[in-house]
């Protein structure tokens, strides 16, 4: 399955750029992959919303019955405004502000996932004040190695994330001074874009070790919640277009000790929107150099930031040449008035306009010859892209554009 064939181009064409462009089948196939593989053992997943709020992906996500995965006041509000069941709205976060920790009691969320011995009381407090008892869950650093980008990993002892392993004695005594704080269950979140599955096993070993730790200490752990970081293939986005859920919940299926009336929850960002979205560009300008050949590009670091920060690889491809021709589904005139464009390929320095010179998507792409006004689609952006854009620059918003 590809996104781009003759037809969406020639409609993407008419569109002024820099856009994100959405195919919403991509998103439903998605979907519809993880919650077939999540409901066969009934396990209960959250979308983290952090991964992208555009309100078409979180009405499609909502109808499938999943829940949200919060990281500010904000999200949460916006979970509630999108329909999200608030039985089915969880809050974490190192750094919880006392004004968004009173919305989200107000709300009635589910659950807090509390990062540290000091937010507790902070919770109970609050909650005090408003005479509610709130449910939380201890987000536990476990020390596990994600295998993956320093800058994404959160598992480790020296990551901000959670409360460490050795402080959980205080947390026991906390549980236990706080009257308006529920103990429900136990978090983890260790990664992001986490593609070895043996990872996912070490954490279930530590979630057993967690949750009897609690147990022995008098405490009923109704939750296991795992956290998300499920990776996807930004090589091959057609060929791999949803990441192997199944064999994903299948890992905790197999190592999680799950005890009768324990629920397992995730909460998945990436793999469920990454590859429904493209960031779609026109060439401004060409400059061959002696050395380099530069593609300029209207999209910059303020509308995909993931190669600038994490030195993250997205596939480049050049829709108004070859790759339109070669991967397109059209027979007859179109396909070959496009074959007849495919030249010599060349190796270009795909960059923004913005004036700074780590704003490079990609060095030494080989792409066919490009030309001003070629349409370039940046592939997988549909997480941690639309959301992480600024106005740096004082640059426009880029638009959305859907398949339907
Ligand atoms: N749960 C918690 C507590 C998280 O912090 C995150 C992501 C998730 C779930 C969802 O993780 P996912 O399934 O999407 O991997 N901007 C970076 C990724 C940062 C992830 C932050 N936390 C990137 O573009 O790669």
């Amino acid at each position: 399955m590809t996104m781009f064939n003759n037809t969406n181009i020639k409609k993407l064409s008419q569109h002024e750029t820099p856009f994100y462009y959405y195919d919403l089948g991509v998103l439903r196939q998605t979907l519809e992959a993880c919650t077939n593989a999540s409901n066969q053992y009934g396990f209960h997943v959250h979308y983290a919303m952090k991964a992208n709020f555009n309100p078409r992906v979180l009405d499609m996500i909502r109808s499938y019955g999943i829940g949200a995965d919060c990281v500010s006041g904000n999200e949460v509000k916006a979970a509630i405004e999108h329909g999200f069941a608030k039985e089915k709205v969880v809050f974490a976060g190192v750094g919880k502000s006392d004004k968004e920790i009173n919305l989200a009691l107000d709300a009635d969320i589910f659950c807090f996932n509390v990062e540290s011995v000091q937010e507790l009381h902070i919770i109970n407090d609050l909650a005090k004040a408003k005479n509610k008892t709130a449910n939380v869950a201890i987000r536990i650093n476990p020390n596990v190695d994600a295998h993956t980008h320093h800058f994404i990993t959160t598992g480790l002892d020296e990551n901000k994330f959670g409360i460490n392993i050795w402080q959980l004695n205080d947390v026991a005594d906390a549980l236990r001074a706080c009257p308006n704080i529920q103990f429900i269950g136990i978090h983890f979140h260790i990664g992001s874009q986490i593609t070895d599955m043996e990872v996912y096993k070490s954490l279930c070993t530590r979630i057993n070790e967690m949750q009897d730790w609690f147990e022995d200490h008098g405490f009923q752990v109704k939750i296991l919640n795992t956290g998300g970081g499920l990776g996807v293939d930004y090589y091959n986005p057609d060929t791999n277009t949803f990441s192997d859920f199944e064999s994903y919940f299948k890992v905790f299926k197999q190592f999680l000790n799950v005890k009768p009336g324990q629920e397992v929850h995730f909460e998945l960002g990436r793999a469920l929107v990454a590859q429904c979205a493209s960031l779609i560009s026109r060439v401004l300008y060409v400059k061959n150099g002696q050395k380099k050949n530069f593609l300029i590009l209207y999209a910059g670091m303020t509308e995909l930031i993931r190669p600038m920060l994490y030195q993250a690889y997205h596939v480049i491809e050049n829709l108004s040449r070859e790759e339109a021709g070669s991967k397109s589904q059209e027979s007859g005139q179109e396909k070959s008035q496009i074959s007849n464009l495919k030249s010599q390929i060349l190796n270009y320095d795909v960059v923004g306009p913005i004036c700074e010179s780590t704003d490079c998507f990609r060095k030494d792409v080989e792409l066919s010859e490009s030309f001003r006004g070629d349409l370039i689609a940046i592939r997988t952006a549909g997480a941690y892209a639309e959301v992480m854009s600024s106005n740096y620059n004082l640059r426009d918003k880029a638009q959305n554009v859907y398949s339907e």
